[in-house]
């Protein structure tokens, strides 16, 4: 391989979250880098510098990167022939079963199989299933290119809102190869000499990405489920949390109670997790019971403000908060959406803020934009509540931490706040003359 600034790089799924940040970073770290889409309208804008999602500080390095020219956007599977690694970045959604959808990473393997120029790394930044690569590259032996394609597991831990960041300071680099000197070439193009390498078989690569992602949805479930007995016997679960969280055996992250955790990955990876173990003939008791405490926060949480409404039919219900996290836009996989079809099939009147959500035409709803033909959208929080009979928190905003809680509770016909993220304070919101709910205080 050549030396760094001379190494071409490919990235399939380059429009994608992952596969946008990887381009532009590696372009920045000096990599000729071309960022490969199918879709033609998000590369024309892409081109131009508009991005198809935000996130924090990628438009920079994209319009800096595209004006040195070290980033480029293709739909041209002949410039992904050319490079020398390629990075395959493109999404593994939940089958109806459960099980991840790898047929866009084959469609990759078999378009670099068929159009490469030289021998190629190519990379799976992609979440797969453990054996995925072994499978892969069973079947680029039967082609005769095991020589010629050489593959590496190399999972990805970005996480949305600070991906760019997190790219630049991961806490880890997991590359998994047949052999370990592949694999250590892959981590090192990332030229963080810093970082902890763990250099691996591809199938402890696939699993440590899935045993990662479940352990994070286990210590969001295991909070949730304490918040429970905390909100029933005087405990407040922040409290707890930050008792418990000071061990540095456990630590502090991922412990906030509150809807549960949803997006485009947990959730899947949990899913797909409990599929393997079935698969391999075992039962993932503990893993099903993360996914069933995370189900069961969603239901209580609307079934609360049922109570305390007596019945949903016909109240007019404002619910904040519309993207999985905040400092995203993304609502794929949100809790929000089944949240809000399940009040509007129970009758309720629904209106919905997000800071950056202001319009149904700025969000790709997908299937549940259908669902979701009756909500109101309202631009501010204030106009949001205005009216309204009860208030659901749902997304961590820090905007809304510092709302005038005095104004909801004047502008609200019955000011009942369920906060699904305890963002608010309890006293303060006593004061403000709420009905205030949390979850586990
Ligand atoms: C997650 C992982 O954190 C990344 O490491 C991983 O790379 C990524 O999935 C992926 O597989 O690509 P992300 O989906 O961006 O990243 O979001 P998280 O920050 O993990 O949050 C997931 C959900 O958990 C959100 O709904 C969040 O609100 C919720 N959450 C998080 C809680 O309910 N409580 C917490 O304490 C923390």
């Amino acid at each position: 391989m050549g030396r760094k600034g001379i190494i071409k790089i490919a990235v399939a799924g380059g429009l994608g979250h992952i596969g946008l940040v990887q381009a532009a970073c590696l372009a920045e770290k000096g990599y000729l880098t071309v960022a490969f889409d199918s879709d033609q309208s998000k590369l024309l804008k892409a081109q131009q510098g508009q991005l198809p999602f935000i996130e924090a500080g990628l438009d920079e390095l994209v319009i800096k990167n595209l004006r040195s020219e070290r980033l480029q956007f293709t739909s041209d599977v002949d410039q992904v022939g050319e490079a020398e690694v390629v990075f395959v970045c493109v999404g593994t959604p939940s089958l109806p079963s459960g099980e991840a959808d790898t047929s866009s990473v084959e469609a990759v393997v078999e378009a670099v199989a068929r159009n490469r120029q030289k021998p190629c790394l190519l990379v799976i930044r992609s979440t797969v299933p453990v054996g995925t690569a072994r499978r892969i590259n069973g079947g680029l032996e039967r082609m005769g290119l095991s020589g010629e394609v050489t593959l590496v597991s190399n999972p990805e831990f970005l996480r949305e809102g600070s991906a760019v960041s997190d790219f630049n300071q991961p806490a880890r680099i997991v590359a998994g190869a047949e052999d370990s000197l592949t694999a250590e070439r892959v981590a090192r193009l990332y030229a963080l000499p810093q970082v902890p390498m763990v250099i691996t078989s591809w199938e402890n690569a696939e699993l440590i990405k899935y045993a990662s992602n479940a352990f994070l949805a286990m210590k969001i479930s295991f909070i949730n489920e304490l918040s429970r007995l905390a909100g029933k016997t005087g405990c407040d679960i922040r409290e707890i949390k930050r008792g418990v969280g000071l061990d540095p055996r456990v630590g502090p992250c991922f412990l906030d109670a509150g809807v549960g955790f949803s997006g485009p990955c947990l959730e899947k990876d949990l899913r797909s997790l409990i599929c393997q173990f079935d698969h391999a003939g075992e039962k993932a008791a503990l893993l099903q019971a993360v996914w069933d405490v995370n189900e069961g926060q969603r239901v209580r949480l609307i079934e609360k403000l049922e109570r305390e409404l007596g019945g949903l039919s016909g109240r007019k219900v404002t619910v904040l908060g519309l993207a999985f996290k905040p400092h995203t836009d993304d609502v794929r996989n949100s809790h929000s959406l089944p949240m809000i079809k399940r009040l509007l099939g129970k009758g309720a009147r629904v209106t919905v803020q997000d800071p950056w959500l202001i319009t149904p035409s700025r969000v790709d709803l997908g299937g549940a934009a259908r669902d979701l033909e009756a909500v109101v959208w309202a631009k501010c929080p204030y106009e949001a509540a205005t009216g309204s009979e009860g208030l659901l928190v749902l997304t961590d905003w820090p905007q809304y931490r510092s709302l005038d809680l005095v104004r909801l509770a004047d502008l609200m016909k019955r000011p009942l706040v369920v906060d699904g993220r305890n963002l608010f304070d309890r006293a303060e919101a006593d004061r403000a003359g709420l009905e205030y709910h949390g979850v586990g205080i």
